[in-house]
């Protein structure tokens, strides 16, 4: 059988990827961050689109150059199609239209989400997979999910987050403490030198498999209120505790509703995926819980735990084998259901 080979292109938020997949391995996988965004605090969509409109073609050439192939050689196009930033999709989306017709070849619009969970099946030597049916927790600046994986297409969200994502909570906490944007990763980095239970904070109490974080930023700002009024070098005199009891409080929070669903659904394979999940924090958390209540437990590599277009090209790969392919009236959407 011949190969199949896939581009994927990734443009929902504030980094524009491409990626070569052959069969199940990844040739290329080329992201274009956007350093722009750090001086606001934030994301700020417009800034995001037009960064995305100048990235877009020479990260595909390089991708497709690094990957070793000729753009002949491909056989269908993967592209995000949501959720995310509209103007940020409509620039992946319009791109891969062209390119689906000028090539003369399917596209597949992806559900970034599904991306994110199955990101753990791109081919990356030893690593075993997960079976089904399994659990992702999928946590990113936008979303915070738990997903019962019952195929690679069949997904359904069992519980989500009903304000903040947790790559926000860091972030949000991050940004109280002085940090940059996105402050997760300072945070992580901190927190190793830090003690996670010298302070505590606030955690939510909400239903189900539903998480809030809004609450627990209000604690922090409140708390780091009241000490600086005593000490205003507080933040700087304490922040590796800080950023350890801020990252353990979110883990916490993470683990209590992801071992109340692997428990009541009776399911021990247990994956992570999204941006949060290259917090080492909660990877070591994840591997300490699967120890003792014995799950298997799955963890992207880092390369592909934040946003990429890798777990769009094997997503692609998927849709491609069972025929589900766009036409030209396609277009990007804000919010998509799994
Ligand atoms: O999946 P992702 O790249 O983009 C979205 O789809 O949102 O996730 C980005 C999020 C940001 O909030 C970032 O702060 C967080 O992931 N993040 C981390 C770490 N690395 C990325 N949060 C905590 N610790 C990290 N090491
Ligand atoms: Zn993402």
């Amino acid at each position: 059988k011949k190969d199949t080979i896939i581009l994927g292109i990734e443009s929902s938020c504030d980094d524009t990827s491409a990626a070569v997949l052959k069969n199940t391995a990844i040739l290329s996988n080329i992201i274009a961050g956007q350093k722009i965004h750090e001086e606001y605090g934030g994301v700020v969509p417009e800034l995001a689109s037009r960064a995305h409109q100048q990235n877009i073609i020479p990260v595909v050439e390089s991708a497709i150059k690094k990957a070793g192939i000729r753009k002949e050689d491909i056989d269908a196009i993967a592209f995000t199609k949501g959720p995310g930033l509209l103007g940020s999709l409509v620039v992946g989306t319009s791109f891969s239209k062209a390119f689906s017709l000028a090539m003369n070849i399917p596209m597949m619009d992806v559900n970034h989400m599904h991306g994110h969970v199955l990101a753990h099946f791109i081919d990356d030597g030893d690593k075993n997979k997960p079976s089904f049916p399994f659990l992702c927790l999928t946590v990113s600046g936008g979303h915070t999910q738990i997903v019962l994986v019952k195929d690679y297409l069949g997904m359904q969200v069992i519980g989500s987050t009903i304000d903040d994502a947790a790559g926000e909570a860091f972030d949000k906490s991050a940004k109280l403490l002085g940090f940059p944007y996105p402050g997760g990763p300072l945070i992580d980095r901190h927190a190793r030198n830090g003690n996670p239970k010298r302070f505590e904070f606030s955690k939510p109490q909400i239903k189900e498999y539903d998480y809030s974080f809004s609450g627990l930023k209000t604690s922090i700002l409140y708390f780091l209120q009241k000490q600086e009024k005593e000490n205003p070098d507080f933040i700087r005199e304490n922040l590796d505790d800080l950023c350890a009891s801020i990252q353990h409080t979110i883990i916490e929070i993470l683990l209590k509703k992801l071992k109340k669903a692997a428990k009541e659904l009776n399911i021990k394979e247990i994956a992570i995926a999204g941006g949060v999940s290259a917090n080492s924090g909660l990877r070591k958390a994840i591997e300490a819980t699967a120890n003792e209540l014995k799950w298997n437990t799955y963890i992207p590599k880092f390369e592909y735990c934040t946003d990429n277009a890798a777990m769009i090209a094997i997503t692609g790969k998927y849709m491609y084998e069972k025929g589900l392919f766009a036409d030209q009236s396609i277009a990007a959407k804000a919010r998509v259901e799994m």
